[in-house]
């Protein structure tokens, strides 16, 4: 999403000025044109030459000095942008543009454009917390305005609070969740499932699986950018949650099965990611089981299939890990599961499968239609699929 799109970012001055730069260098690095503008008490914090070696572009610092052009033209920097961020945002600014002051060049930037707006704000607990900045947020935010809540920590002061700024990452992820609603998936709702789910034994172990979940977590991301609404259900991961995606904690795979079948209710597509466990123990211990014994038999019983079983009009698709005859073996699951896409990979290559950031699947549509692609990171292939249910969705449609 962010490829070649112009992205304005204010700064303004609150002590995370500076990992302004971190964002600054992440949007670059990733395609886009970033158009800096910092306010007068921004500039005491972080070097507007530090904004200006990152981006490679003029930083506007005065709506009178001509040095930019956009210095010249004070809101033409309004007009090309694709999103304005003001990361971090102060009580100051949010005052501000609650109001519509436009005394500074970022302030006549946010008046005067017609892009979205993306605030994050950092500051002092009690200024957070002051009823008069959070009704200024709150109307802010009925005006559409997309505000990345603060996070609790240690804040400047010495206080731990609410204000700290948000995540870099999270700030990014929401930038490409907001320019993504005019994606080519906008609006459609996408369930995720990621994981490997656990079938408890006793109170302390249980069978589990080698899924890291990150096919399933950038097949979520990927939906997301693209403008999807996406429910991810996860079974456990040491994934950081993803920004812009509401998230089921599940373990099992009858608690998976659970959560798919209420959400593919209102769902337009169902993407199985997870590693489901196949089998699970017919009985959970309730205490610890001792070691007492030279050997221990446990009875497994089998999990639900959830594709299988869970019906209703929307696109499914499901993943085939397999380690030989992948295409025939791959037909017959989506024969079996009534899949309209089946996404097969080996996983007796160590840069597919279990745990890599790449991957290397076969697509199959319903229609017979196979494609083998090379290897390519887990979002590039999670971008791949997206552009098959695109298609089905419009053949849909
Ligand atoms: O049959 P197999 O486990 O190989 O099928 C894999 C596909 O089926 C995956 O998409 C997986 O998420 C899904 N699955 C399921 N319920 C199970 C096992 C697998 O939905 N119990």
């Amino acid at each position: 999403m962010l490829a070649n799109k112009t992205i304005v970012l204010g700064i303004t001055g609150s002590i995370a000025a500076y990992k302004a730069a971190d964002i600054a260098s992440k949007l670059t690095r990733a395609g886009a044109s970033v158009e800096v503008v910092m306010t007068d008490s921004a500039t005491r914090f972080v070097a507007p030459l530090t904004l200006r070696s990152i981006t490679g572009r003029p930083v506007v610092t005065d709506m009178f000095e001509l040095a930019s052009e956009f210095s010249i033209e004070h809101i033409a920097l309004a007009e090309v942008a694709d999103v304005v961020v003001i990361a971090p945002a102060t009580a100051n600014i949010i005052a501000k543009l609650s109001t519509g002051i436009a005394d500074d060049m970022l302030a006549c930037t946010v008046l005067a454009t017609k892009a979205p707006i993306i605030l994050a704000p950092a500051m002092n607990v009690n200024m957070f917390e002051n009823p008069i900045t959070q009704e200024n947020l709150s109307k802010l935010k009925a005006r559409g305005f997309t505000i990345v809540d603060p996070a609790c920590g240690r804040l400047a002061s010495g206080k731990i609070g609410l204000g700290r700024l948000a995540e870099v990452d999270e700030i990014i992820a929401t930038i490409n969740q907001v320019l993504g609603r005019s994606g080519d998936i906008a609006g459609k709702r996408i369930v995720v499932t990621a994981g490997g789910t656990q079938e408890p034994i006793d109170p302390v172990r249980h069978i589990g699986n080698r899924s890291s979940g990150k096919m399933g977590y950038a097949v979520a991301e990927a939906a997301r950018d693209r403008g999807a609404v996406v429910l991810l259900i996860t079974a456990p991961t040491s994934l950081p949650q993803p920004a812009g995606i509401e998230v089921v904690r599940v373990r099992t795979a009858a608690g998976m099965k659970e959560a798919v079948a209420e959400a593919v209710a209102q769902a337009d597509v169902l993407i199985m990611a997870a590693a489901v466990a196949d089998y699970q123990p017919q009985s959970v211990a309730e205490a610890k089981i001792k070691k007492d014994s030279p050997s221990l038999t446990l009875e497994l019983i089998r999990t639900p299939d959830i594709l299988a079983e869970v019906k209703g009009n929307f696109i499914r698709v499901g993943f085939a890990a397999e380690s030989e005859d992948i295409v025939a073996n791959a037909k017959q699951k989506l024969e079996k599961k009534q899949l309209d896409i089946i996404v097969a990979n080996d996983i007796t290559d160590a840069d597919s499968g279990f745990g890599a950031d790449t991957n290397k699947v076969i697509l199959i549509s319903r229609d017979g239609k196979v494609e083998t692609l090379p290897l390519l990171s887990k979002r590039e292939v999670a971008d791949k699929i997206l552009d098959r249910v695109v298609g089905l969705l419009a053949k849909k449609a």
